[in-house]
């Protein structure tokens, strides 16, 4: 059985999904900086993924540090922190567990305190994950039908978090119930997220899953056969608008126009309620190779112009309801997200 993310006591190890789903490559990273170039890289991807990711890196920059005194100690993991912070901007989860782990430091008495605090914070920000988002399955299973097809977007599923995902988690949860479901995976064009991951996780589960371009979303909505959308958040501003993989929009658009259900996945630390809108929320713009090739291959002529944000905004009023481990908020765009806060 595959793993996202591991931790070996003194190491870090992921799967490199720059290489899903070819090749199954796990990296081993024992220095932080390391961890940090992985997260920027995209050999690990997904908000709560990244988070993790990032807890961990923190955890191996504690064991590692050489500081004499607290307040050293401190000031390192300032920089360690900051660096971490200047890996991906939009998924919040990031800055979620960065917090965490500054919180742990500030409470911890001494260094070696600190070194085993942080140790245990990142392990269990993992393991409370996966917890999280079988809650977050069990709370949206009940939206699914048997016998629906469900689209989804980009991959919000095992790999992109500590295991069994957010929108796939759903998904995982109604076949659990015994629902048949199929799934359409948009493949999620630049990055290919949804061709390359979320369709190999999904056939190791025995999912029925289709893959489809992100261009066919509007014919399979308007000839009836998408039922249901699910897709993951990278950060829910506090009105409820919602920043997810590029191309989230669009299908959000098209679901409203077919009156098909449109649903968003994502725990807690994926809401930010200091964010007022999706308008004050951080649009990561990514190389432009990543849309002038496709795997390595040159697609379009040397010196066109070339636009790549990773991320797009889905108003809170295109949005059927919010799914989240403490509870569902059903038409965001009345409520927004402060019941959770
Ligand atoms: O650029 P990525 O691959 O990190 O983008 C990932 C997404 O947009 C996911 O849908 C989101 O992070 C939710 S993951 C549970």
């Amino acid at each position: 059985m595959y793993y996202t993310i591991k931790w070996n006591g003194e190491s870090v190890s992921m799967i490199d999904q720059r290489l899903l789903p070819m090749e199954e490559v796990y990296r081993t990273y024992t220095n932080y900086r390391d961890v940090a170039e992985a997260i920027t890289d995209m050999v690990i991807r997904g908000a709560p993924a990244i988070g993790i990711a990032a807890g961990m890196g923190i955890a191996l920059a504690a064991k590692k540090t050489d500081a004499k005194d607290a307040a050293s100690f401190k000031k390192e993991m300032e920089g360690v922190f900051a660096m971490f912070g200047g890996t991906r901007p939009t998924a919040v989860n990031l800055f979620w567990t960065i917090n965490r782990m500054r919180a742990v430091v500030e409470r911890a008495g001494d260094i070696e305190g600190a070194r085993a605090a942080l140790e245990a914070e990142a392990v269990g920000i993992l393991e409370e994950d996966i917890k999280i988002n079988r809650q977050i399955g069990k709370n949206g299973a009940r939206f699914l039908k048997d016998g629906d097809v469900v689209m989804t977007h980009c991959n919000a599923g095992a790999l992109a978090t500590g295991g069994y995902g957010t929108a796939l988690g759903v998904i995982r949860a109604a076949v659990e119930e015994g629902k048949r479901i199929e799934v359409y995976a948009c493949e999620t064009r630049p990055y290919l997220q949804g061709a390359r991951l979320t369709a190999w996780e999904l056939l190791k589960d025995n999912i029925r899953v289709t893959l489809i371009t992100d261009n066919m979303a509007g014919h399979f909505m308007r000839t009836g056969i998408v039922k249901k959308v699910v897709v993951g958040a990278d950060r829910i501003a506090a009105n409820g608008d919602t920043a997810n993989k590029i191309g989230t929009y669009t299908h959000s658009v098209l679901a409203r126009e077919h009156g098909i259900p449109f649903y968003v996945a994502a725990p807690i630390s994926t809401l930010d309620p200091a964010t007022p809108d999706g308008s004050a929320i951080p649009i990561e713009e990514r190389g432009v190779d990543e849309v002038a090739y496709i795997a390595g291959v040159q697609v379009a002529p040397e010196g066109v112009f070339v636009k790549n944000p990773a991320f797009d905004v889905t108003p809170a009023a295109n949005i059927t309801a919010i799914i989240t481990e403490k509870g569902v908020v059903e038409n965001p765009a009345e409520k927004g997200i402060g019941g959770f806060f």
